[in-house]
C-alpha cells in the first residue's frame, strides 16, 4: 500500500458535489487509492471504508461532500466568501480526468495557455504574454499565493459583456485544492471565487470538482455551469496528453516549456512537504 505523510493523509478530500448527490443513495469511490463509500441523508454525510465497518470522518461544506481517511484531520480550509449571503454557490460538475490530480491543479494555475487553449474566451492572440506577478508564501496558513496576476480576456466570465483585463489571485491552499479569486464584473470592489477541489482517486486518476461562489445576477445556474464546463473541456484535451501522468517534482525530469514562477513554487512546495501521491516519486 502507498504510504503518504500526514500533510496529505490528515486532511479532507472532496468526494462529490452536494447539488448532484441523491439523498439516501450509497456511493462508492476512492480517495488516495483507498476504496470508500459515502451517503447523504438529510444534508448529513456519512462515510466509511469499503471493506470495513469502520466509519470515516465526513463533512458537508462549500457545496461539496468531504471525507477524511484520518482519525485526526486538520481543519477544512477556510473560504470565508461562502458565508456571504448574496453569493451564489453553483457546482460546475465533477469530472473524471485520467491524470494525476496535481497535474490538474498545475494546469489551473497556468495563465500562459489561455490564448491558445481557451481562444477568444480567456485570451486571444496577439496578446499572449503573461505579465509579471508576485508569488508569496503565507507561512501561517502554509499556503501559496500568486498576487497581481492579470490577463486581457475577451470573455473573462459568463457575466462579462466586453473584453476586460481580468485581475487574478491564485491561492494554493492544499496539494489538491486551488482557489482563483477573479475580477467580478458586476461589483468592482469584490472578487468572484472559483474553487478547484481535486479528489485524488489513484496516483494517475482524479475527479475535479469545481465550485463557483459568484456575485452574478445575470446568468442562470445552467449558463454559469455551461461556461465553466466549456473551459474545463478544453483543459482536459491538454491534461490527458501530458506525459508522464504523475507530476515530476525534480526539475531535471521535465523540461519546462517556459519559466513559470507559480508552477515552480507549487512543485517546490510539494517537494518540501514530501508529497509523493500523484508525483513521479509516488
Ligand atoms: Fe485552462
Amino acid at each position: 500500500m502507498h504510504v503518504e505523510n500526514s500533510f496529505v493523509i490528515d486532511d479532507w478530500y472532496p468526494v462529490g458535489a452536494l447539488a448532484e448527490t441523491v439523498s439516501g443513495r450509497k456511493y462508492h469511490t476512492r480517495i488516495l487509492g483507498t476504496a470508500i463509500w459515502y451517503q447523504l441523508t438529510d444534508d448529513v454525510v456519512s462515510a466509511g471504508l469499503a471493506d470495513h465497518t469502520a466509519k470515516l470522518a465526513s463533512k458537508n461544506i462549500y457545496g461539496l461532500l468531504w471525507v477524511s481517511l484520518s482519525d485526526n484531520p486538520r481543519d477544512v480550509i477556510a473560504i470565508p466568501e461562502f458565508a456571504e449571503a448574496d453569493r451564489r454557490v453553483v457546482s460546475a460538475g465533477s469530472i473524471r480526468v485520467a491524470t494525476s490530480g496535481l497535474r490538474v491543479i498545475e494546469n489551473f494555475l497556468d495563465m500562459a495557455h489561455f490564448p491558445f487553449v481557451h481562444t477568444d474566451i480567456l485570451g486571444a492572440e496577439p496578446l499572449t504574454e503573461v505579465a509579471a506577478y508576485d508569488v508569496e508564501i503565507d507561512e501561517a496558513a502554509d499556503e501559496i499565493l500568486a498576487v497581481n496576476c492579470r490577463f486581457p480576456q475577451p470573455k473573462g466570465s459568463a457575466a462579462a459583456s466586453e473584453p476586460v483585463e481580468m485581475q487574478y489571485v491564485y491561492r494554493i491552499a492544499r496539494p489538491f485544492i486551488a482557489i482563483l479569486y477573479k475580477t467580478c464584473v458586476i461589483d468592482a470592489n469584490r472578487l468572484d471565487v472559483l474553487g478547484l477541489f481535486v479528489q485524488p482517486v489513484d496516483q494517475e486518476s482524479c475527479i475535479a470538482h469545481t465550485i463557483m461562489c459568484y456575485l452574478d445576477d445575470i446568468n442562470t445556474d445552467k449558463q454559469l455551469r455551461d461556461f465553466q464546463q466549456r473551459i474545463f473541456g478544453q483543459d482536459i484535451m491538454i491534461l490527458i496528453n501530458q506525459v508522464p501522468k504523475a507530476l515530476p517534482l525534480d526539475p531535471r525530469h521535465e523540461t519546462p516549456v517556459r519559466a513559470d514562477a507559480l508552477s515552480s513554487a507549487y512543485r517546490r512546495w510539494l517537494k518540501d512537504r514530501n508529497v509523493t501521491f500523484g508525483t513521479t516519486r509516488g
